[in-house]
Formats: C-alpha cells, structure tokens, sequence
C-alpha cells in the first residue's frame, strides 16, 4: 500500500523542518523528487542525503536539487518547467515552503503582510496553475499543499499568515473542483504545532503552555506530516479531493 515506486514529485521548501521529512516519506516510498529551495547549497546537501532513504532496489533513482526563490514570481514560473525537463512529468507538486512575519494587526508593516502572500499563498498559485495542464494530460496527479491550523482557527499576530493559509485551503477546493474527473486531487495537510526551526525559536515557557493544550500532550514531528502526505500522494487516495488533513494531536478538531 503506498507504493510511489515510478511516480515523480516536486516538493518546495524541501531542506527545511517538514518539507525534508516529506521528502524523505516520499523516496522511501519510491518516488524519484525534485527538491527545490532558496538555498543551493543546503539543498545540494539535502539531496544527497535523501538517497540514503531510497529503498535499496531503487539506488539508480537520483533525484535533484533545484533552487527556486519563491518570492520571485520569474523563477517560481520556471520551476514547474525545469521540474518536468527533468523528471519527465509530475505526478506529485508538494506546496510545503512557508514563512512567518509575525506582528499585531496595528503594527504590521505592507512588506510583512506582502513577503508572506508572496511567498505563501501567490506561489502556491503559481506552481498549482503550472501543473494543472499536464497533470490534466496525464490524467493523473496528485497536489498537496501544507497549510496550518490557524488558517482555521486564526492567531492573533499572524493575520498575514492565517490570510495566506485560509486562502490556500480555499484556493485548493477550487482547483480540486476543477481537476476532479481527471483524477487529479488537491487537498492540504494542516500541522498544529510541529517540532522545527519555526517552532525551536519558541521561549520554552510557551512550548510548555502550548503542549498542554494538546491531547496528545507533545509537539508533532516532520514525520506526522509526512505520513499524511505519503497517504494523500498515494494510488489509494485517489477519492479523496479538496479536503485538510488536520495532523496535530488533537489540539484542535474540526
Ligand atoms: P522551516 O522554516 O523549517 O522550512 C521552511 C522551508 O521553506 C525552508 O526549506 C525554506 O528554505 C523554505 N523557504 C522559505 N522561504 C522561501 C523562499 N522565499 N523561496 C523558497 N523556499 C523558501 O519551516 P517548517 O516548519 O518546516 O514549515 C514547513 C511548512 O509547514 C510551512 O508552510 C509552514 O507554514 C507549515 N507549518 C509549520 C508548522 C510548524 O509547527 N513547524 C505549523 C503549521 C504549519
């Protein structure tokens, strides 16, 4: 069950916290990647540890690296197209990058409310809309995109952030709607509070406030994400479209 064996995927922000644990879920399974990212030579080395989680009958599979900064509409239009010159075709886009500018709605300056839709939500647009047609053709493909739980529940000092993550969860119904007799699916994976750099700059006082408002009673890990993406990339979840994977421990249930 599960198997990604001969099916290719993109996915962005793939050196960081989550999107390396989904990289690494995903070639474990068997997909050959396109990691892509703002740092060249992270990612470099990224992609040459992820062939350490290749299975071993498919060690002739390489992946590759291709750097892409997301806040720049040129490069974000070429990345779906220098993905598919080298993959041939892509079954699987993971939307994962993200960043926060967290400030109070009163004090929030145009340009961290702009560097989070940029990054965000309008790419995510972008490389959705640049799949779309030969996932079409193919008659396959499956998008993922990693949004939050506060794009459901809102925070306060992360108006832009929730913005952008209530918009992709909207947005990925709308495409999900368009795409479904193609058997192309688009749903989104919600993480609550998941152990990476975004969440290790936390004071500890808050890690310990928040965890207890988890039934679960710890922080997730990069692999609770990538467990539900897998799940969602797979043959097997090919009836389920335009739908949010909440992966948080219980802390909130919707
Ligand atoms: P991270 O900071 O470890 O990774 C973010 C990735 O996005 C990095 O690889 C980074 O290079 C990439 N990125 C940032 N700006 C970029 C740009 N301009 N161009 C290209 N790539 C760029 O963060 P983490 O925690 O792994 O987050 C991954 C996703 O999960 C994000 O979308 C985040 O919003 C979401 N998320 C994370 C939660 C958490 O608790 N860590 C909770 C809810 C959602």
């Amino acid at each position: 069950m599960f198997d990604l064996h001969g099916m290719t995927a993109l996915v962005t922000g793939a050196s960081g916290g989550i999107g390396s644990s989904i990289a690494r879920g995903l070639a474990a399974q068997g997909a050959r990647l396109v990691v892509s990212g703002s740092n060249a030579e992270k990612l470099r080395v990224f992609r040459d540890e992820l062939d350490e989680h290749t299975p071993q009958h498919l060690q002739e599979v390489d992946h590759v690296a291709i750097a892409c900064n997301l806040s720049d509409p040129d490069q974000v239009e070429k990345l779906v197209p220098a993905a598919l010159e080298t993959l041939g075709k892509i079954d699987i886009l993971v939307n994962n990058a993200g960043i926060t500018r967290d400030n109070l709605a009163m004090r929030m300056k145009d340009e961290e409310w702009d560097a989070v839709i940029r990054v965000n939500l309008e790419s995510t647009f972008r490389l959705m809309r640049a799949v779309t047609k030969p996932m079409m053709k193919a008659r396959f493909g499956r998008i993922i995109n990693i949004t939050s739980i506060v794009g459901t529940t809102g925070n306060p000092g992360q108006m832009n952030y929730c913005a952008a993550k209530g918009g992709i969860t909207a947005m990925s119904k709308s495409l999900a709607q368009e795409l479904a007799t193609r058997n192309v699916t688009v749903n989104c994976v919600a993480p609550g509070f998941i152990r990476t750099a975004m969440t290790d700059v936390l004071p500890d006082a808050q890690k310990d406030a928040l965890n207890t408002k988890i039934p679960a009673g710890r922080m997730g890990e990069g692999e609770d994400i990538a467990a539900a993406t897998v799940f969602l990339a797979s043959k097997e979840a090919g009836y389920i479209t335009g739908q949010t994977i909440h992966v948080n421990g219980g802390m909130v249930m919707v």
